[in-house]
């Protein structure tokens, strides 16, 4: 979907804070050893992730939303009641309704603003970006929260170590708001958004929704944990990332050479390596973090962003790119100017 063959004028979209959140439990590769039969060895040469973070059990999506989302409002400078816009991108909701973004509107005291959830697996921060983008775009909102929070520990099947070794839980958010348009001021740039819905067997949670509703018998069979055919999704993560991210610097005219810093979905070091290679980025302008939390979902990007924002790799006038792949199958990228 292409933002910049709009038929009329937008208002430019600035991004002025970024804020992510992790849990303090680490769960390591030598603690998974112990829980199922894999090894240190072969997590870190397949995957690149050494530990994850584990929320507690107490410990809600909205609680971690609502943590990021406050230091993403610290370092925007916002107050709640300025933000009118709140979109949460999660598929470990609090509750199947209300949205976890109504809780987090609460937590904050957040009155005036519309807040809803939205599903787009691991691209639902940058879905998240794309919708908020269009509201201040067409004025009807003017600052907007976007945050992905992921309890992923409560969907994964910790007795398959094809998939328990890969996620982790954790919160990123960034504060949108009505933008200068002045050359070199903080703007989106540009985004990418796709789905192909023909592929939503390759990685899915099957039960616990309507189509399969929770009964004993599927609990024991854990059909609400989540079920991933590995070597497809890894294809498929490959392509769509590198198509998604080539049209937007075709589309943008931006040259790989003015990028700063990549910062992609943090599923898996060699998924990054083979995208980034592909669309002709060095691995020092590539920012990774996977080793720490392994793959949150959504907020995987969301915490990177913020982390290379507060570290100093990411800093006021850089060119980020932005790329993203999940469930779905769904895409997507952005192209932000800090
Ligand atoms: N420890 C040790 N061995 C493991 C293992 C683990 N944690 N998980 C799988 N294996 C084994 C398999 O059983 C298989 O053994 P076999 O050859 O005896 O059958 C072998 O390792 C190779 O499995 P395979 O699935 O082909 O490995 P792979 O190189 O494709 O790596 C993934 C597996 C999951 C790491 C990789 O496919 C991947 O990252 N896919 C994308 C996942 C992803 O990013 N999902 C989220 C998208 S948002």
């Amino acid at each position: 979907m292409n933002d910049l063959t709009q038929p009329f004028k937008r208002l430019p979209v600035a991004l002025i804070g970024t804020g992510s959140y992790v849990p303090e439990h680490r769960l390591t590769n030598a603690d998974l050893e112990k829980m199922v039969d894999t090894s240190n060895e072969w997590i870190v040469e397949r995957t690149g992730i050494k530990e994850r973070r584990i929320a507690a059990p107490d410990e809600k999506p909205s609680d971690m939303a609502t943590n990021a989302a406050r230091k993403a409002m610290e370092a925007a400078g916002v107050t709640p009641e300025e933000i009118d816009l709140i979109i949460v991108g999660t598929v470990t909701p609090d509750t199947f309704t209300p949205s976890t973004a109504c809780y987090v509107q609460a937590n904050l005291g957040a009155v005036n603003a519309a807040a809803f959830d939205i599903s787009a697996a691991c691209s639902s921060f940058l879905y998240a970006l794309k919708i908020a983008v269009q509201f201040i775009g067409c004025g009807q909102a003017k600052t907007a929260l976007i945050i992905s929070s992921e309890k992923l520990s409560h969907i994964v099947n910790w007795e398959d170590r094809a998939t328990c070794v890969l996620f982790g839980d954790g919160a990123g958010a960034a504060v949108l708001r009505t933008g200068t348009g002045k050359e070199g001021d903080s703007a989106i740039l540009a985004s990418d958004i796709g789905s192909d819905g023909t592929l939503t067997d390759l990685l899915l949670v099957p039960g616990g929704g309507s189509a399969i509703p929770t009964t004993e018998a599927n609990i024991h069979e854990k059909l609400y944990t989540l079920a991933m055919r590995g070597n497809e999704v890894f294809r498929h993560a490959v392509e769509h990332m590198k198509n998604s991210a080539l049209s937007l610097i075709s589309r943008t005219g931006i040259k790989p050479e003015d990028i700063s810093l990549v910062i992609p979905h943090q599923a898996n070091l060699r998924i990054i390596n083979a995208v980034t290679s592909r669309i002709g980025i060095p691995p020092e302008k590539v920012f990774v973090n996977l080793q720490k939390y392994g793959n949150t979902s959504g907020a995987a990007c969301a915490i990177a962003l913020d982390e290379a924002v507060r570290s100093g790799r990411a800093k006021k006038g850089d060119l980020i790119l932005m790329v993203t792949f999940g469930a779905g199958l769904t895409w997507s990228s952005a192209a932000i100017r800090l």
